[in-house]
């Protein structure tokens, strides 16, 4: 298995064994991690964190993973950097490449994160795209991974959005590793049909399926994992608050949607979430639209079947696995 100098931009690019490698080595840097073994295996490395976006799990991952690795790291906030403003992302990558060993990016367009790629000799990995958020889908495949203890048989459902960012990925690591997907939401937000088609044959490849359906009843008695996200991601108009609470109302995690669900089934979530009033976005909601929980009750975002912050925490561990494969000696 050769990861050395390749890009992580999407989860389509590798092969289910390449990621259920990559599981593998974020478990045992998980265990590292626990048992305070260092692995500080390049301190001659230095990495940049490109942010076009605001971010806590994502930056605070790719820092951590990079020190416990020994890595220097270099973060460039969403003013901090030239790039877009007064230099080309051609020129940044050859800049940037010549100075670091790899290039974190988090942005708008995918296209930039591949022009990134295109043009840099290091590798360049995605730290989310307005279409894809790769590094998230992996470290909920371990969260799922680690709390049911195999993959095997397991039904993924995603409410809401189902063609946003986070919910590209999930299908498509579902896809990879044999889960079946369950998007679930109004047809006015179905997944991309090029993307879709693209899911489902590698699904069909790994004995899983990929429905797409507009009706909870689907969850019924099938799905062992819930997942949601926001209803307005970053960088979509705030004036499509109206719109979407409209369509998306019906989709919220309820515990009555836990329950049509199983006994048995989790919660997750990638974060930030507003399932309360805790936050200046979810009281402009509240003030405008009168509702205090958007995407998820308080009530399933706290119990004991939501693995939130497991899965937050795996953000890391699973980072961490991505960068020191990528940036290791070729064997
Ligand atoms: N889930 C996630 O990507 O969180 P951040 O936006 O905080 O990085
Ligand atoms: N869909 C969300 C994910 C945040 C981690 C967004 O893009 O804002």
């Amino acid at each position: 298995m050769d990861f050395t100098g390749r890009d992580f931009l999407q989860i389509l690019d590798f092969s289910s064994d390449e990621l259920r490698y990559m599981l593998e080595v974020a478990k045992i840097f998980k265990n590292y991690k626990k048992t305070g073994q260092s692995h500080k295996y390049f301190p001659d490395k230095n990495i940049v964190l490109l942010f076009e976006k605001t971010s806590t799990r994502t930056r605070c991952s790719f820092e951590v993973a990079g020190h416990d690795l020994g890595i220097g790291v270099t973060y460039l906030d969403p003013t901090g950097s030239q790039m877009g403003h007064k230099e080309s992302i051609a020129d940044t990558a050859q800049v940037l490449a010549k100075l670091y060993d790899g290039i974190e990016y988090r942005g708008f367009a995918q296209k930039t994160v591949n022009d990134l790629a295109k043009y840099s000799s290091v590798p360049v990995w995605n730290g989310l795209t307005d279409y894809c958020h790769p590094t998230q889908a992996l470290a909920d495949f371990m969260t799922i991974e680690e709390y049911f203890g195999s993959l095997s048989g397991l039904t993924v459902a995603y409410l809401g959005d189902t063609r946003n960012n986070v919910a590209n990925s999930l299908m498509a690591m579902s896809a990879k590793m044999g889960v079946n997907y369950i998007a679930c939401g109004p047809t006015a937000l179905k997944p991309d049909s090029g993307l879709l088609k693209k899911c489902q044959a590698v699904a069909a490849e790994n004995g899983s399926t990929i429905t797409i359906t507009s009706d909870l009843q689907a969850l019924s008695d099938t799905a062992d994992v819930v997942y949601t996200d926001v209803w307005l991601s970053m960088g979509e108009d705030k004036s499509k608050w109206g719109e979407r609470i409209k369509q998306l109302k019906p989709y919220q995690v309820t515990m009555k949607v836990m329950d049509l669900a199983k006994p048995t089934t989790i919660f997750m979530h990638p974060l930030p979430s507003f399932h309360d009033l805790e936050t200046a976005v979810g009281r402009d909601v509240y003030e405008e639209y009168g509702l205090n929980e958007l995407e998820v009750t308080n009530e399933v975002f706290t119990s004991e079947r939501s693995l939130v912050f497991e899965e937050a925490e795996n953000r890391m561990h699973t980072i961490k696995a991505i960068i020191y494969l990528t940036l290791k000696d070729k064997e």
